[in-house]
């Protein structure tokens, strides 16, 4: 049995959908207010619950094999970095040892080790690393760069307007991974050799300037593209502002300004690595986008 926790959310769900393709039995760990009819349709086995609360997690773990944590804070958590990203793992793994889970895959993130001090969810994801290293559980951490199908919403907005903002730097580099590359890695790991015990970056197969993205999306939708690129120090402006009447706001912002701030690529020799190792040709984003956009 696979427990998959953030099983509604985009990674999740597509790796739920590959995990019931190939007739594993999957308990997906969803909350009552969040859509997980797909799931359920699929086969998954449906354990409602709060990754907030400690005995649920302790019941989701129960007579499970592996473990994929694949949730995380967002708008819609009611939880922080701390709680979610960090506290809930952290029990997760505790329960998952005491249940004698073989494998747990973890998903952090590209540069959670490049010690970013402003940044709360990069803070807990090597917070994260380092414990599950230390539970002497079987593990792959795998750290991912932006997922494609984050990029979708932006596309579909391009469809109809053209427009694209860019914050910061257009000539920062990242490496697009496709989701459902992610999602296979992720549901491989726990039974590669050579994945056991690794720590892997995971990014698409090319290095892109934040610059060509909607140069991409132009190419791919047959759009001229209108770019509104808005620099970090207006970021900055509106964070501060933010931070006067929300705070707590503020302090969850340090991570989507390091986002904005940095470059996060996998190197050639990262991703011929990861090829070899899934035995998979890493999907380009203009490849994503066509398939999902259905152009
Ligand atoms: N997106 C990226 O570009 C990116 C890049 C690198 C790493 N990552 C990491 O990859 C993982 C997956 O990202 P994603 O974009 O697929 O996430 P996502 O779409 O934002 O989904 C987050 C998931 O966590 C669940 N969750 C949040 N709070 C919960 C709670 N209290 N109890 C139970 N479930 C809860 C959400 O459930 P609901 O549906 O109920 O809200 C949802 O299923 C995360 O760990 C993220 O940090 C993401």
């Amino acid at each position: 049995m696979f427990l998959i926790t953030g099983a509604t959310g985009g990674l999740g769900r597509r790796i739920v959908r590959l995990l019931r393709e190939r007739g594993e039995p999957v308990r997906a760990f969803v909350r009552l207010t969040s859509r997980y009819a797909e799931l359920e349709h699929r086969g998954a086995e449906i354990f409602i619950g709060d990754l907030l609360r400690d005995r649920d997690i302790h019941k989701a773990c129960q007579g499970v094999q592996y473990v994929i944590s694949a949730h995380g804070s967002n708008e819609a958590s009611e939880g922080d970095a701390e709680s979610i990203d960090y506290q809930a793992n952290i029990e997760l793994i505790d329960q998952a040892k005491a249940a004698g889970v073989k494998h747990f895959v973890f998903i952090s993130v590209l540069g959670a080790d490049r010690g970013y001090e402003d940044a709360p969810v990069f803070k807990a994801k090597w917070a994260v690393e380092r414990y599950l290293q230390a539970s002497g559980l079987n593990y792959t951490i795998l750290r991912p760069s932006g997922f494609a199908s984050n990029l979708l919403p932006l596309a579909e907005r391009f469809r109809q307007t053209g427009i694209y903002l860019l914050i910061g730097d257009p000539q920062n580099r990242s490496s697009i991974v496709s989701t459902d590359d992610l999602a296979r890695i992720a549901a491989d790991s726990v039974t590669l050799e050579g994945a056991r015990n690794q720590v892997l970056p995971v990014g698409g197969p090319e290095i892109l300037k934040r610059g060509e993205i909607p140069r991409i999306f132009s190419q791919v939708l047959n759009r001229e593209p209108t770019i509104l690129n808005l620099p970090l120090f207006a970021f900055d402006g509106l964070r501060g502002a933010i931070g006067l009447f929300n705070p707590k706001l503020r302090t969850s912002l340090g991570t989507l300004r390091a986002l904005l701030a940095n470059e996060f690529f996998c190197t050639p020799t990262e991703i011929q690595r990861l090829e070899t190792l899934f035995d998979l040709k890493l999907e380009t984003l203009e490849s994503f986008l066509r398939r999902y956009l259905g152009v």
